[in-house]
């Protein structure tokens, strides 16, 4: 992925206008300084979706999406940021030079891009090899599991034959040296016995990026034998946590969820029978990295995991990694057959489809799972089990979902409603009184710890947001604010960071504020920066009003600061009481300051 300065992103920024690059996918209407249209993101009658020229961001205040041009493209069109860069540039007309690169960075450049070749090469060679008398047993062995011609070809399949150093040589004789062989994951270097191949008397699957060039390979042994898939180790191009094989097809499906099975000839398998949208993790566990990559296409996921045991246990792995991933999944049930590829052999796409149909909502799926290790004869084994349930039931942040879940248990388990609901109140309050244990603790699934955000407190975080979105847009009135206010008054993270950057281009007099957001690379917390600028001023009418409000928002940020230096001290610390005088004295001081008048 090439790398581009800060000052070329920055150039870039000055030169498009996020209107251009917004409107041709959104239709907007101007009211005042910002335009406001449907939000792309998600589905909505009445316009939240805002776009303003002077902060160059977008920010819906239904959904909360937000960012600047490039975040747009990456979200909209699922561009990486190097995509998003090589875009724009384009857009405006500014040359991205390969000189902004350091000698290190082109080097590893050049590297990534031979190992690139090389996957190709080897791709090509291993599909050639099938085709040749050599190969026979591979293309026998694709068309016995019922592979047609074009599905062989669409998945680029292959074999790489028992000669043990054959690609190896193929590959030098293209010139790439040993350095970069060892480096590629499909050849071993031996110090003694010279290069080898990596896979040997093997059925290949190419596994491609979303840009369909080839990374890795994964290779599965013909007949029986040990192990029955190897995969490429990881490299420079190939990192399989965020790998999913299938996806350079799936990407571009028009259903609104992906089905996500286990192994390659899964995929395959339902590509070939229409399901376009399936994808696989590379026989490793499937991991945080590969729910948010599935949720940069779809909201919704099929799980078509195996039906033994051990599909079972990935199942309940998976279900909150995607759940935390904001993606809701439903399980297909595959009985009596254990994969997907067997299932549609045995009775077809059509009946593939019904399961979709009746795919079973995930905490359902999982209480049901449960429910075997309670004896539900017994009574005391029961209520353990329904304590269990309520207190799953509890983890649902809204109201009317628990309600529901409420209902459905009831019915499907045998237990009055409102005993369930009296159940879950009195765990609810339980962990009322105990706050620590969930808000900072890890989920209740299946040993998944899920990173749950501290609690913040809301409304000092917001009046931090109102300070800057106050400031972007009136950037004058830093010069009397910054008097009381420096950037390590905003809370730790995002908002200082935020702080830091704002105050400085407007000290440089270069105000940018959408900028700032290239800082981050989480989709989240560039969100998160969007909604800083964003927070609503309000309608305030006289001048008047306008400096009691600032002055409020000021007030209220400092002592949250003074609260925060405090509660870092030690109890004993002597200078707290320096810092209590010194707060007395500030908040005397602003108690009728109008900083539009000293600004
Ligand atoms: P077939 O027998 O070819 O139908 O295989 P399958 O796709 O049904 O495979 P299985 O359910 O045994 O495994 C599912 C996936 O796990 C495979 O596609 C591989 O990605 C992975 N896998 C299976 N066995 C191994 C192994 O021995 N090593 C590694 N690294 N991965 C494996
Ligand atoms: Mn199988």
């Amino acid at each position: 992925m090439p790398m581009y300065s800060e000052d070329i992103i920055n150039e870039i920024s000055s030169k498009i206008d996020i209107l251009d690059v917004i409107s041709p996918y959104v239709s907007l209407k101007k009211k005042g300084n910002t335009y406001f249209g449907l939000c792309p993101f998600h589905s909505e009658k009445t316009g939240s979706f805002s776009v303003s020229p002077s902060k160059q961001m977008f920010y819906c205040f239904g959904c909360g999406k937000g960012g600047n041009a490039y975040t747009f493209l990456m979200q909209h069109e699922n561009m990486t940021f190097p995509e998003a860069i090589e875009a724009l540039a384009e857009k405006a007309g500014v040359e991205l030079p390969k000189a902004e690169m350091t000698n290190e960075q082109r080097a590893f450049q050049n590297k990534k891009a031979q190992l690139f070749e090389i996957q190709k090469e080897a791709a090509k060679y291993f599909y050639l090899l099938m085709r040749d008398e050599r190969g026979k047993v591979a293309l026998n062995y694709f068309k016995s599991r019922e592979l047609s011609e074009e599905t062989m070809q669409k998945f680029g399949l292959g074999y790489a034959d028992k000669r043990s150093d054959d690609l190896y040589h193929y590959l030098k004789s293209k010139g790439y040296s040993d350095e970069v062989l060892k480096d590629s994951g499909v050849i071993t270097i031996d110090e003694r016995r010279g290069g080898h191949d990596k896979f040997w008397n093997r059925a290949m699957f190419p596994i491609m990026d979303q840009q369909k060039r080839v990374v890795a390979f994964g290779g599965r042994v013909m007949g029986e034998g040990e192990p029955k898939y190897l995969n490429s180790p990881e490299t420079p191009i190939f990192d399989k946590s965020r790998t999913l094989y299938g996806l350079h097809l799936a990407r571009s499906t028009k259903r609104n969820a992906f089905i996500l099975c286990e192994g390659y000839m899964d995929v395959i398998a339902l590509h070939q029978a229409g399901f376009d949208n399936a994808v696989a993790s590379l026989g490793t566990a499937f991991t945080p990295g590969h729910a948010a990559l599935i949720k940069r296409f779809v909201n919704e996921v099929y799980l078509s995991f195996d039906s033994d045991g051990a599909g079972t246990k990935a199942k309940l792995r998976a279900i909150p990694i995607l759940k935390a991933a904001g993606v809701t999944c439903k399980i297909i049930n595959m009985e009596p057959y254990k994969d997907p590829d067997e299932f549609i052999k045995a009775l077809g796409p059509q009946a593939y489809e019904e399961r979709i149909k009746n795919a079973e909502n995930s905490f359902l799926f999982t209480i049901r799972i449960l429910e075997r290790d309670y004896n539900m004869s017994d009574p005391t084994s029961k209520t353990a089990f329904f304590k269990e349930v309520a207190g799953r039931i509890v983890l649902f942040p809204e109201e009317l979902e628990r309600s529901n879940y409420i209902e459905a248990v009831a019915s499907k388990y045998g237990i009055r409603q409102d005993e369930l609901r009296q159940l879950v109140i009195s765990i609810a309050a339980k962990e009322a009184l105990q706050p620590k244990s969930r808000d900072e603790g890890e989920s209740f699934d299946q040993g998944v710890q899920i990173r749950k955000k501290p609690m913040k407190d809301k409304a000092s975080e917001e009046a931090q947001k109102l300070l800057l979105t106050w400031i972007s847009e009136e950037p004058f009135l830093l010069k009397g604010v910054s008097t009381y206010i420096k950037a390590e008054d905003f809370a730790e993270g995002i908002l200082r960071i935020t702080a830091t950057h704002l105050f400085d281009q407007i000290q440089k007099d270069a105000l940018a504020p959408s900028t700032i957001i290239n800082l981050f690379e989480d989709e989240e917390e560039q969100q998160e920066v969007a909604s800083i600028f964003h927070a609503t001023v309000g309608e305030l009418e006289s001048p008047a009003e306008k400096a009691k409000a600032l002055r409020e928002v000021v007030i209220r940020v400092k002592r949250d600061a003074f609260k925060r230096e405090r509660e870092q001290m030690a109890e004993s610390d002597p200078n707290i009481v320096l810092k209590t005088m010194e707060e007395k004295k500030i908040q005397k001081e602003l108690e009728n300051i109008d900083f539009y008048a000293i600004s």
